[in-house]
């Protein structure tokens, strides 16, 4: 992992973190001993069986969460509540039905009291930027799954956070329209240069868009090992997936996870 200066913080830290969650019929460690330091910019993927924390990590970050133990800090400063310096994109689009593409775009502006004029002008170069020009008036049972996400990714970036945070964004799509998604989000990231930190549960997409991936361990999840995938920022989808950076990455999951689990 990535040595930092304390003072420096980069843009995204967990110090020893757990997370227990106490309901009436017993308790749930969902985290322990996790440490993560995200850089600025950087893309990280994180991976791990089905309950082993993953949401559970973004929503600490997010601030929608407390650690039971330990420190999470966005950009040098301890989070103690819900964040407004970030971005959230989960597996359903969650757009509203009555409202068109932009305007389902614009709800985060609103939301932030954004001036109008900056609202308009960043949601049409997000509109350009995700393929949904001629789409702008549509409604969402207009638009396919795809599209659907697209408004969402816009409506998260809105507001330019420095963060991005993920979640199975793309679960829900069929492969070729998850493929276009993730070359699409490989080249919003090299152009709006956010953090983001992404749970899948696809190895090739992981590998394929990250920086460096975090694998969990089964419950309670803690980090089993962060793999540095050494590929260059820009990637063409072909070409990334027949270099060996890719092949030893997605190995490396795999013998992790354990074949049962690594199902794609
Ligand atoms: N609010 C909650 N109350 C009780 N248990 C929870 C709560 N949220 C998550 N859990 C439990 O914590 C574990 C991790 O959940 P989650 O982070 O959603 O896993 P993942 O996203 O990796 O599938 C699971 O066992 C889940 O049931
Ligand atoms: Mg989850």
């Amino acid at each position: 992992m990535a040595e930092q200066d304390a003072s420096h913080g980069g843009s995204v830290r967990l110090e020893d973190v757990a997370v227990r969650f106490r309901t009436r019929k017993k308790d749930v460690t969902a985290l322990r001993d996790v440490s993560l330091d995200v850089a600025e910019g950087e893309f990280v993927a994180i991976v791990g069986p089905s309950g082993c924390g993953k949401s559970t990590l973004l929503k600490l970050v997010a601030g929608l969460l407390k650690p039971s133990s330990g420190t999470v800090r966005l950009r040098g400063e301890p989070v103690t509540g819900p964040r407004h310096d970030i971005g959230y994109v989960f597996q359903r689009a969650a757009l509203l039905e009555w409202r068109s593409a932009r305007r389902n775009i614009l709800l985060q502006a609103e939301m932030r009291r954004m001036p109008a004029d900056r609202a308009r002008e960043r949601t049409a170069e997000l509109i350009a930027m995700t393929g949904l020009t001629g789409f702008e008036d549509a409604y969402p049972h207009e638009l396919s799954g795809g599209m659907q996400q697209r408004v969402a990714l816009c409506r998260a970036l809105l507001h330019e956070p420095p963060v991005l945070l993920m979640d199975e964004p793309f679960g829900a799509l069929d492969a070729l329209t998850r493929e276009q998604l993730n070359v699409e989000l490989n080249r919003i990231w090299r152009e709006t240069r956010t953090t983001v930190l992404l749970v899948t549960h696809s190895i090739a997409e992981a590998a394929y868009l990250a920086n460096r991936i975090i694998v969990m361990t089964d419950r309670p999840g803690t980090i089993a090992e962060v793999i540095d995938v050494g590929l260059p920022d820009e990637r063409d989808y072909a070409t990334t997936m027949a270099r060996p950076e890719f092949a030893d990455a997605t190995g490396r999951i795999r013998d992790l996870l354990g074949a049962a689990s690594a199902a794609d």
